[in-house]
């Protein structure tokens, strides 16, 4: 199986129809992306409104459309939330769940993340989750420990992935420190935590399945740190936040790799 590099980008409470069709009017991305999509897949998360224009704007290319939220029941009473099958709905089959500004501004706990992670994986959508720690836990050695239990609670519903539906759960590591705030983490400081987590992932489910899992990169990636990132040996793909609402930006971050 060939584990593609995965490329996303999360446009968090950003972007517009017009940010849009910049993205998908653009040819130079275009044919990054084309010319890469053997090795490379290429994801865009924008907002809910957007997920249906976004569809439509790039049918027919390389590019895939993705959530950055979703809610873990299917309906019901919760004002303000998307379930997986409106997801579904609309041909939306990936989701970012557990995304540090999720975790620290709105609350989401391990607990709630894992039901989401079970819900989507089950529903067979494709999940970028997100771990990572604090500056304060980083500089009290316990990076390790955090992303550990941030792993454990979804484990049960990562032991039922094997074969080519291992393709679908994809871990993002975001040093809390690094993301949005121009700290990239060094090519060695990433490549040791995705060590680990992939090192942790084998003792607790299986070789097979810590190989099979694709572990991305997440905290200030831009075009000037993406080609020493993407050499690691455990680094396959990013989550680029800020760099990622800029065509140019986001098309030399493909190109790079
Ligand atoms: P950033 O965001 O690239 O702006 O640091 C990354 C993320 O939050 O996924």
């Amino acid at each position: 199986m060939i584990k593609k590099f995965l490329v996303g980008g999360n446009w968090k409470l950003n972007g517009n129809l017009v940010l849009l069709k910049e993205f998908s009017c653009n040819k130079n991305f275009i044919e990054a992306v084309e010319t890469s999509s053997e090795a490379i897949e290429v994801l865009i998360c924008p907002s809910f409104p957007y997920l249906g224009t976004a569809k439509e704007a790039f049918a027919g290319s390389s590019v895939s459309i993705g959530a950055q939220n979703c809610h873990a029941a299917v309906s019901g009473a919760f004002t303000g939330e998307v379930s997986i099958s409106m997801l579904k709905d609309i041909s939306v089959d990936w989701v970012i769940l557990g995304h540090s500004e999720r975790r620290t501004i709105f609350g989401e706990t391990d607990e709630m993340i894992a039901e989401k992670v079970k819900v989507a994986l089950n529903s067979g959508m494709r999940v970028i989750l997100c771990i990572g720690e604090s500056e304060s836990q980083r500089e009290s050695g316990e990076t390790k420990i955090v992303v550990e239990a941030q792993l454990e609670k979804c484990l049960e519903s990562l032991k039922s992935l094997t074969g080519v539906n291992c393709e679908r759960l994809v871990i993002a590591y975001e040093p809390v420190w690094a993301i949005g705030t121009g700290k990239v983490a060094t090519p060695q400081q990433a490549q040791e935590t995705h060590r680990h987590i992939r090192k942790f992932l084998g003792e607790r489910l299986s070789l097979e399945q810590a190989a099979a899992f694709r572990i991305i990169y997440g905290g200030s990636v831009g075009s000037g740190s993406a080609a020493e990132l993407a050499k690691q040996d455990d680094i396959d793909g990013f989550l680029v936040g800020g760099a990622s609402l800029k065509v140019e930006e986001f098309t030399k971050i493909i190109k790079s790799i």
